[in-house]
């Protein structure tokens, strides 16, 4: 019996314990349709708390970015003098231009500033978006009122990552993200995990086609195989089991908790002649996909909350957060996250953001970098999976597609999002 073979635990299949998902087959519709993505975006992206960055992002007062989100807004996010941080639309009260911008209006910018200056008729704000000097004022009317803003959006910071909603009455983000999200992401020392990685793509398929990527452990074999084990056989040998994850449908959110491979033991001396395969570069770096071989013994990251389903050989813990983001806890000491950020039915940003602790040595730092050069390696080839079926999907050719047990994921949450778009079209959402 091979070590992987041992992970099994002989679970029956997953999905039956979720009725309201089915097993038949689905369909695609809604992620080729433009009217289903016009309905999507208000019923969920312009009412649901979307993460726009991190708190270091903003390491002093004064400090701002800004986001293009495109079909949402341009946003501008501050720290004010009183420390406090600011989502406001990048808009002038005066004649709507576009306020915070550095060479180019359509490029995102970053910064620091005393207040932000419209570039158009001088009209200056405050890093809470209140107007503070308006130029040639007594050529104005009395209908100029005194309040004149950069108007806010509702932001909130949880665990350090910010976010903001478009909508001024949704419910503060806790709320949103229940109790237990809470409680089992916020123990975690993201402090920390400063050293950061960041890897932005474009890609030219729905949003949800770039998450189900991402949902489920079927595809790794053929998809990654090369990269595991040119021998296909050898490579599904690689991927555990269905049964050794966890899974956790909390709607509308998700968790997955996911196995991984023993540390390397430690070697003496060489690792042998150079050869052309992943292996030897992991066993020279001591580290790959499943992170760092050598664990670092002073972040008290393993707290526990981490591995809820209690997964032998546990690896990762990976949330999913309603609609398009996913936070990964690694246990070998650092964190992922994924965005989706669509502009159209057909395309999306698609952010990877990897966080380590500073490294102390010159071997942890190369390790660290054999971790993110893997990770992007699969996430691209992800990618072109993404882009391959998103083209096919258009033609509309088949319209039911079949999804195993692996992939009660997809089923959830194309469920969760259908539903969400069907109760704002029924005008009952909250
Ligand atoms: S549009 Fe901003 S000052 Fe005129
Ligand atoms: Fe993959």
């Amino acid at each position: 019996m091979s070590s992987i073979d041992k992970l099994a635990t002989g679970r029956e299949k997953y999905t039956l314990d979720y009725p309201e998902l089915g097993t038949g087959p689905v369909s695609y519709e809604d992620s080729i349709s433009e009217e289903f993505f016009e309905a999507e975006r208000e019923a969920i992206f312009k009412r649901t708390w979307l993460k726009v960055g991190r708190i270091e992002q903003l390491p002093r007062n004064g400090t701002f970015f800004t986001r293009e989100l495109k079909g949402l807004g341009s946003i501008v996010i501050s720290r004010h003098t009183d420390g406090k941080v600011y989502a406001l639309h990048n808009i002038c009260a005066h004649r709507g231009n576009k306020v915070v911008w550095q060479e180019h209006p359509a490029e995102e910018s970053k910064g620091s500033a005393r207040q932000f200056q419209c570039k158009y008729h001088g009209w200056r704000y405050g890093l809470d978006g209140k107007c503070s000097y308006v130029t040639k004022r007594d050529q104005f009317f009395d209908s100029l009122p005194d309040e004149l803003a950069m108007p806010q959006l509702q932001c909130e910071v949880f665990a350090g990552f910010i976010f903001v909603n478009f909508s001024a009455d949704a419910p503060p983000l806790r709320e949103f993200l229940g109790e237990k999200l809470v409680r089992e992401l916020e123990c975690w020392p993201y402090e920390k995990f400063t050293n950061h990685w960041s890897f932005r793509t474009y890609v030219k398929g729905n949003w949800k086609i770039g998450i189900d990527a991402l949902l489920e452990w079927y595809h790794p074999a053929y998809v990654h195989g090369r990269f595991l084990d040119v021998d296909v056989n050898q490579a599904e040998k690689l991927v555990p089991p269905m049964d050794s994850y966890h899974y956790d449908l909390f709607t509308p959110h998700m968790l997955t908790s996911v196995p991984g491979p023993p540390p390397l033991k430690k070697k003496q001396g060489s690792v042998g002649p150079p050869e052309r395969s992943e292996d030897w570069i992991y066993k020279l770096f001591r580290a790959g996909l499943f992170g760092p071989d050598d664990l670092r013994d002073d972040l008290g990251y393993l707290t526990p909350e981490r591995n809820p389903g209690e997964v032998r050989y546990w690896s990762n813990d990976q949330y999913w957060l309603f609609p398009n983001l996913s936070i990964q806890l690694w246990g070998r000491g650092y964190v992922i996250t994924y965005q989706y950020i669509p502009d159209s039915v057909g395309g999306h940003n698609y952010e990877v953001d990897i966080y380590f602790p500073e490294p102390k040595t010159a071997s942890e730092r190369l390790a660290q970098e054999v971790v993110v050069d893997s990770t992007i390696e699969f996430a691209m080839q992800d990618t072109n999976t993404v882009e391959a079926s998103y083209s096919a999907l258009a033609n509309r050719a088949l319209q039911q597609f079949h999804l195993s047990d692996m992939e009660l994921m997809i089923r959830q949450f194309h469920h969760v999002v259908r539903q969400a778009v069907a109760a704002h079209r029924a005008g009952n959402d909250k």
